[in-house]
């Protein structure tokens, strides 16, 4: 799904204005997996929630494939992934998945049974437990396997992994490469941190203090799986970094 915002501005009424973004002009071509970072409080999450139709911009326009954001997710194209991954507590592992895709079985093309969908993740042999018993790592796991299942074009994803451990964020950062892949969805990643955006995306989105404003942009054309000790890498990671810390002082 093609993501195209043009001159998007929102701005918060609490009851003093707070601007949040700031004449954002952005396009992300269909299926591109694409990292937005920025510092605390510059407008990410806002974006997102824009993005998803959960908020109407104060102007501007955002178009998912040409449909509104609100027509977009009324044909369920748009999925969402947070750091906390929002599981039904009363249905097992294969429940929860059960029904995401009941849900959306009027969708055409959409083939993936809810034991393909957990082998994919690897949580196969947890079919019946329920999400409490499982740790943060599996039950982000079992939320990207309803990802899969809802077979939607835009992954929206909010810092999915950032409240796990440094070994599990990796090999859930692994996974959802291998997920992407092959389905190809239009993906916009929120993180905050720039190793992770550098291993995983095709581009780089560099957001400035709030209000947001692209402060940068940045294609990483490095194949997979990508190598940090690499010169190339290292260089964009110099970069990127950079970009960053200018908007930081830039708006202090
Ligand atoms: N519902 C709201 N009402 C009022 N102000 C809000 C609301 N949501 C966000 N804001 C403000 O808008 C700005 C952007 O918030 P947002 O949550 O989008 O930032 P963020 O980049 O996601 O930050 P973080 O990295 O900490 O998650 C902040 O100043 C925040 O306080
Ligand atoms: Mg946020």
């Amino acid at each position: 799904m093609k993501v195209e915002i043009a001159a998007l501005n929102h701005t918060f009424f609490t009851p003093q204005p707070r601007p949040a973004l700031l004449n954002l002009d952005l396009h992300i071509p269909s299926g591109q997996f694409a990292a937005i970072i920025g510092p605390s409080g510059c407008g990410k999450s806002t974006l997102l929630r824009l993005i998803a139709g959960l908020l109407q911009p104060t102007s501007g326009s955002i178009l998912l494939d040409g449909k509104t954001p609100a027509e977009a997710n009324a044909a369920r194209q748009v999925a969402w992934l947070a750091q906390s991954p929002a599981l039904l507590p009363w249905l097992t592992v294969e429940g929860n998945i059960a029904l995401a895709r009941k849900l959306l079985a009027t969708r055409l093309n959409h083939q993936m049974s809810v034991q393909q969908a957990l082998q994919r993740v690897g949580l196969e042999n947890a079919a019946r437990a329920y999400p409490f018993t499982l740790s943060g790592g599996m039950q982000q796991r079992l939320a990207l396997a309803r990802l899969l299942i809802q077979n939607a074009g835009l992954w929206l994803m909010d810092e999915p992994f950032a409240a796990l451990d440094e070994i599990t964020r990796e090999q859930l950062a692994a996974m959802l490469l291998d997920l992407w892949q092959p389905a190809q969805p239009t993906v916009l990643w929120v993180t905050h941190n720039i190793y992770e955006a550098l291993r995983l995306a095709e581009r780089v989105i560099v957001l400035s203090p709030a209000p947001g404003q692209m402060v940068a942009d940045f294609s990483v054309a490095l194949p997979h799986p990508r190598r940090e000790d690499t010169p190339a890498f290292q260089n964009l990671l110099y970069e990127v970094r950079t970009a960053l810390n200018q908007a930081v002082e830039a708006a202090a």
